[in-house]
């Protein structure tokens, strides 16, 4: 079909298994919309460790005015020193453009044994707030100090992005994650504006479980949970442990959502363990491309490549070593172009 309308899209391959993932992406991407008549001008930027090691810049001024333009941009991973060095570009990211919804569905995809068959549930993690903000300081030699800031405004826009997507798509139960009984004052805030939100729709269930239990609870009974609201480092370590429940983290998509864009990425980190090496699986990474289609209304081409990676589980045939195959990682891309 030729293409009708053409959508601007920032991209940033990012490091280590970043740009094979970010590759077999492009290429599936432009064949589903090839089938719906859309097509797309990715605009690249070499962003992240490597990029930092080569120019001496992470996050180089004409990506982020690439993004402010285009108002959507899709990354691979990038990797952030341990314990020093460069800040997170993520957290940066994130707070430049007051990403404030981080958006996680985990969904068993067919074909894949795991413990918990049947999963679908879906995270909202506050993207900009709590310790993860990044906001230490040393106090004398043996001191340090990490600022953990909940705000009002931060946990009850947080809330109301969670209530109003289980509104929308008939989600009935959501869990509030918190350590209100440690925290009383930062989760205790979190909780009183994640509550009183939900009494502005009585129509989805409300309930509080504090994050430890929650995580013995996720492995115990996964499927008591339906949409996961919960604070920024929370949500980081419960993303890790539902992608777990699914097969991995080389499947776990994900969106970074704003007033103004949105950013969208895969739960996973850059592997180093991995990298260069054609055995990433970029599942994480279509599928967050999936959630971009959606973004942008293009429903149909979204539905067409989810179809297609599903069909490729479902076969079993082209899977990559993280799920017990042996397909590398553009090999499982040529396969989903075949699905389409
Ligand atoms: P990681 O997610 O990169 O890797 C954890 C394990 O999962 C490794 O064994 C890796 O091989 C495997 N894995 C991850 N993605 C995979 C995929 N698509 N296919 C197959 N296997 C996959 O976590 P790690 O090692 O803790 O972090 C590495 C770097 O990534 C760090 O510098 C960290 O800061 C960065 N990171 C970046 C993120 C982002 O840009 N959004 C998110 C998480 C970590």
């Amino acid at each position: 079909m030729s293409t009708t309308r053409t959508h601007k899209i920032t991209l940033i391959p990012g490091d280590g298994i970043g740009p094979e993932v970010t590759a077999a992406m492009v290429q599936v991407v432009e064949a589903a919309g090839q089938q719906t008549g859309c097509g797309f001008d990715w605009h690249s930027f070499e962003c992240g460790a490597d990029a930092y090691a080569k120019n001496g810049e992470i996050l180089p001024k004409a990506a982020l005015d690439s993004i402010e333009q285009n108002r959507v941009a899709i990354k691979g991973p990038t990797a952030t020193p341990i314990g020093g060095g460069f800040s997170s570009m993520n957290v940066a990211l994130r707070k430049k453009f007051d990403l404030f919804a981080n958006f996680r569905p985990v969904k068993s995809l067919p074909g894949i044994k795991t413990n918990y068959p049947g999963i679908d549930l879906i995270i909202f993690r506050e993207n900009t707030e709590d310790l993860y903000a990044g906001l230490e300081v040393m106090i004398n030699p043996d001191i340090a100090q990490s600022m953990k800031i909940i705000t009002r405004k931060g946990s009850t826009r947080i809330a109301k992005s969670a209530f109003e997507y289980a509104k929308k798509h008939g989600r009935k139960k959501v869990h509030s994650i918190h350590k209100a009984n440690i925290m009383k004052l930062s989760d205790g805030l979190f909780i009183k504006c994640t509550k009183e939100v939900s009494e502005g729709y009585p129509e989805v269930a409300y309930a509080e479980h504090i994050v430890d239990n929650a995580c013995m609870q996720l492995v115990m009974n996964p499927y008591q949970y339906d949409v996961i609201l919960t604070e920024n480092l929370y949500g980081d370590i419960l993303s890790d442990l539902c992608s777990g429940l699914v097969g991995g983290l080389g499947l776990v998509p994900g969106a970074n959502i704003g007033a103004e864009c949105a950013i969208f990425e895969a739960v996973h980190g850059s592997a180093p363990d991995i990298a260069g090496q054609d055995k990433a699986n970029p599942t994480a990474l279509i599928q967050s491309a999936v959630l971009m289609l959606d973004h942008l209304d293009e429903g149909e081409t979204a539905k067409k490549l989810q179809a297609a990676i599903e069909k490729v589980y479902a076969d079993g045939k082209t899977l990559t070593r993280d799920v017990g195959g042996a397909a590398g990682t553009k090999a499982f891309g040529d396969a989903v172009i075949a699905a389409l």
